[in-house]
């Protein structure tokens, strides 16, 4: 028996408790449509509309045409409305697949998202109660490019789960 406390702990089998929790390795979507995740085929409009948003109060600025800041009045409102379809499914997702649950990142997506979906809310309901024109400058157009930044963080950060721990995705065959 060695009494060397390097040699001993290199002797012991090390452990992951949580991989070694039943279902770590249940990853597979459930809120899919005929295997194709939801949540991955709504992702695309709040981002989409957060850069329409972020473009139209550019547009505003330079040209002063109140056209822009009612697009960008829609582009933000529908950002956050079809943000908080995506966030449901994604939330859906999580909580119902124990693969899912049970890792890290995945809570990490959840909370970027959740601070993006606020923001994208703040914008809108801002733009909402101090009127769609004045709402632009300065603070609008600041919420925009606050948005943006989030909205690539929490795209970037949901395109991990998917690619690096193949969260949501069917087994290989
Ligand atoms: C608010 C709660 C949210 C939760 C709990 C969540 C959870 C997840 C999960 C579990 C995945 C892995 C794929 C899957 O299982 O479908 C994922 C992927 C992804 N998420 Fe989210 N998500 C949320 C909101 C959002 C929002 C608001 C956005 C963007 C505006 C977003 C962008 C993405 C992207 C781009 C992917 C990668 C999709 C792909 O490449 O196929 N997520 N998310």
């Amino acid at each position: 028996m060695t009494t060397d406390p390097i040699e001993h702990s290199n002797s012991e089998e090390l452990i992951d408790p949580i991989s070694e929790r039943p279902g770590f390795d249940q990853t597979e979507s459930r809120v899919a449509i005929l295997g194709h995740p939801i949540h991955a085929m709504s992702v695309a409009f709040p981002v989409a509309l957060t850069f329409c948003t972020i473009g139209a109060d550019l547009f505003y600025w330079w040209t002063g045409e109140p056209f822009w800041a009612r697009a960008g009045l829609w582009a933000v409102g529908t950002g956050f409305l079809f943000g908080m379809a995506a966030g449901f499914s994604g939330t859906a997702e999580l909580l119902l697949v124990s693969g899912i649950r049970a890792r890290a990142p995945a809570w990490t997506h959840f909370i970027i998202a959740v601070c993006t979906l606020a923001l994208l809310g703040a914008n809108w309901g801002y733009r909402l109660t101090t009127g769609y024109i004045d709402a632009v400058l300065p603070y609008g157009i600041l919420l925009s490019a606050l948005s943006l930044g989030m909205v690539a963080l929490t795209g970037w950060h949901g395109g991990k789960l998917v690619f690096d721990y193949r969260l949501g995705t069917s087994k290989s065959s």
